[in-house]
């Protein structure tokens, strides 16, 4: 095996297409910074990069989405995404961005160096083309009915009702999601990258871990189902892949013959992680000239080793694509593992963002404030390390009270607590040591020892649990000793029992660290002390006698059965009533059928107005309706009954700005006169989305 000096870990770029949830971290980025600050803490020299992937369709189809452009969902969501990383004690060197310019360079050199070494055969090749929207379909945006099961809304690249992958050809009617049209085959050029070539010694990589006659992971040490998912890839045998693609966002291929192509997203994507290290070094050596030690080290040298953090739906582009890109190019490090998480489920569902069937960071953190390591905790304690799991607010509410109130705080408060009554906040004087404490250390350090080994084979659960076994050893040991007893007829003993407890307090401050980042800094002002070694964690005098302690600080407090109902209540009311199961793509459209010319003035006779609801209520005896109040300038509002209740609830309404036709004969529903009707928009599936102004008006704005 190589020697290592160091390692460069990678967490996946996600997407700036929407805001973080719970299983964008579980996934990757929180498994990756705790293995970061475990490695740190352990004195290992690390970089640790990441940023937001901002090109691919993922990106244009939220911009089509929010009526926007896509520079504005990526500076939106770029934004949104480092600060809840931020707030949650994920501390990544550099959170860069693949719409820099550096990344631009970047992949683009990467590019012409491929090119150069032949790595790509260049092929025409028959794609679909949408007149209407001038443009060639990127798979996602073609729908069709799937040859297998025919699900009438099958993707161009997915049919997500029977799984089977497709491609876009084999598609039965097929239809362009931007405009409707059905789309035309039309002849265009890509750069293939004929991965079939690169087959075998893939193959021997994964499985063998030798690369070029050199060991570089043990074969096995890969977890069982990245080396599943890989092997089932290499076993169907693999192929040549486009690289390129005709889109107008993203890289521009940087060859005069390809106008109007960019970079495949998932060759800018990982690139990404170059670039990211190179503006890394730039800012080191800006801060503090001199110093930077630049990027190629972390990338070339023999003894660094990689790691790409990622969750499942990742895993080839990670474990086979990127790495025959860098084999290609030449001078790179291959991954030497690369953990990937399996998915986190919620509440007995799959997260969706479509169907806001998560728990996104920005509201936690507003519900929750300082509660940031209460998540961390749950969701690490439950992580998808080796197959799927779930994450429910009972569990959160258990992990909360059950360990980190009763066993952690409890241990922390009434050590603190007795300190402060005893010595004034001085740490005590300990006397000889007998049997049981003994015992309390040699339980302390195999736990600490075992926090390491399980932290090296991406084992974090376990990992947690060997820290919180710490605080279950110091725990058991403040229950059987009883020092608020024993200080009667014995302060010597009370003493030693009370130094050894602040000690274990001492090691929590460094084992919980990588876990519960915020809380372990609370230990720290609480004992005062610094930042303290992994190798300190060894020690049992690491807070002698007449240290001065500080305040005692809150760490956790109960969470009530009605905080838990509320929560759950919260994802069920939020979530849009639709029923079917659909993906984070835009709808499938409803085709409407054509409909004889009308004459201008027919049109003029419409009295359309923008709106704005003030009021809305449900209709007594009636699930359809709801009852809307609709400013549109005049002196008194609009009533008007809507048949929406099924999509919205009263309180996601109120605010929100509409199109009315005001003129429509009023007419009597339910008891209650309607004067003017609401007009949406309809997806096949009956999904319902207001027709508004992009920007808020006066109530009452003519539309012509
Ligand atoms: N943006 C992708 C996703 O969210 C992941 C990209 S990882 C990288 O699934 F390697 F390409 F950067
Ligand atoms: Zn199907």
């Amino acid at each position: 095996m190589k020697e290592i000096k160091r390692t460069t870990v990678t967490a996946a770029l996600p997407y700036a297409n929407g805001p973080l949830h719970i299983g964008h971290i579980a996934g990757a980025y929180l498994p990756a910074d705790i293995y970061v600050r475990c490695l740190r803490a352990r004195g290992k020299e690390v970089l640790f990069v990441c940023g937001s992937d901002e090109h691919g369709a993922a990106i244009t189809l939220r911009a089509i989405k929010e009526g926007t452009t896509p520079k504005a969902i990526v500076d939106k969501y770029h934004a949104m995404m480092g600060k809840a990383f931020t707030d949650f004690g994920i501390h990544f060197d550099i959170y860069h961005r693949t719409s820099s310019e550096l990344h631009k360079e970047t992949s683009q050199e990467f590019f012409l160096k491929l090119n150069e070494n032949h790595a790509f055969t260049e092929q025409e090749e028959q794609q679909y083309y949408d007149e209407e929207a001038r443009q060639f379909l990127a798979d996602r945006y073609i729908i069709g009915t799937c040859p297998t099961c025919a699900n009438p809304n099958a993707y161009g690249d997915q049919c997500e009702k029977c799984g089977s992958a497709l491609s876009p050809k084999e598609l039965i009617d097929p239809r362009s999601t931007l405009s409707g049209a059905k789309p035309v085959l039309k002849s265009t050029k890509h750069w293939y990258l004929p991965m079939d070539r690169s087959q075998q010694w893939v193959e021997e990589w994964i499985n063998t871990g030798v690369l070029d006659g050199v060991q570089q992971h043990d074969a096995g040490e890969w977890k069982p189902q990245v080396l599943g998912q890989c092997n089932s890839w290499l076993k169907d045998g693999l192929r040549p892949r486009a690289m390129t693609r005709d889109l107008d966002w993203g890289v521009p291929v940087p060859l005069p013959n390809a106008a109007g192509k960019v970079l495949y997203v998932w060759l800018d994507a990982p690139i990404g992680y170059i670039s990211a290290t190179k503006q890394w070094a730039k800012d080191q050596e800006r801060r503090d000239p001199g110093s930077s030690p630049g990027w190629e080290k972390w990338w070339k040298a023999d003894d660094t080793r990689l790691l790409h953090f990622i969750g499942k739906d990742n895993i080839v582009f990670h474990c086979i694509i990127f790495p025959i890109l860098l084999k290609m190019h030449g001078g790179y490090q291959l991954p030497q593992n690369v953990p990937a998480n399996e998915f986190l489920n919620l509440e007995g569902q799959k997260l969706s963002t479509s169907r806001n069937w998560a728990v996104w960071l920005h509201e936690y953190i507003e519900r929750w404030p300082n509660r940031q390591d209460e998540l961390r905790y749950a969701l690490t304690s439950l992580m998808p390390e080796f197959k799927d799991s779930e994450f429910t607010w009972k569990a959160f509410q258990d992990y909360n009270n059950n360990e980190l109130v009763a066993i952690l705080g409890n241990f922390v408060q009434r050590v603190f607590v007795l300190c402060h009554k005893y010595y004034g906040g001085k740490a005590p004087e300990p006397g000889e040591r007998i049997d049981q404490d003994v015992a309390l250390w040699s339980n302390v350090h195999a736990n600490v020892e075992a926090i390491a080994i399980s932290n090296d084979q991406f084992r974090l659960r376990d990992a947690l649990a060997s820290a919180m076994n710490v605080a279950r050893a110091g725990n058991k040991y403040l229950t059987d000793t009883e020092p608020w007893k024993l200080e009667k007829t014995d302060p010597e003993r009370t003493r030693t029992v009370l130094s050894n407890s602040l000690n274990v307090v001492a090691v929590l401050s460094i084992v919980l660290d990588p876990f519960l980042p915020f809380t372990a800094a609370k230990l720290r002002r609480m004992l005062s002390t610094g930042t303290l070694s992994w190798e300190q964690a060894f020690r049992t005098d690491l807070i002698g006698a007449d240290q001065q302690l500080g305040a005692s600080e809150h760490l956790f407090k109960p969470i009530d059965d009605t905080a838990i109902a509320s929560e759950v209540e919260r994802l069920h009311a939020n979530r849009p009533v639709e029923t079917t199961p659909t993906t984070d793509q835009p709808s499938p459209i409803k085709v409407v059928e054509a409909k004889p010319n009308i004459s201008f003035d027919d049109f003029g006779k419409l009295d359309l107005r923008i709106g704005t609801i003030t009021a809305a209520e449900k209709v007594a005896k009636a699930d359809k309706l709801l009852k809307l109040t609709i400013d549109i300038g005049e002196a008194h509002p609009r009533t008007v009954v809507s048949g929406i209740a099924q999509h919205f609830t009263p309180e996601e309404l109120t605010g929100q700005q509409v199109l009315l036709l005001c003129n429509l004969e009023p007419r009597k529903l339910k008891g209650i006169e309607s004067q003017g009707m609401v007009l949406m928009a309809e997806d096949a599936e009956g999904k319902l989305r207001f027709v508004k102004p992009t920007e808020a008006m006066p109530p009452g704005s003519g539309v012509r």
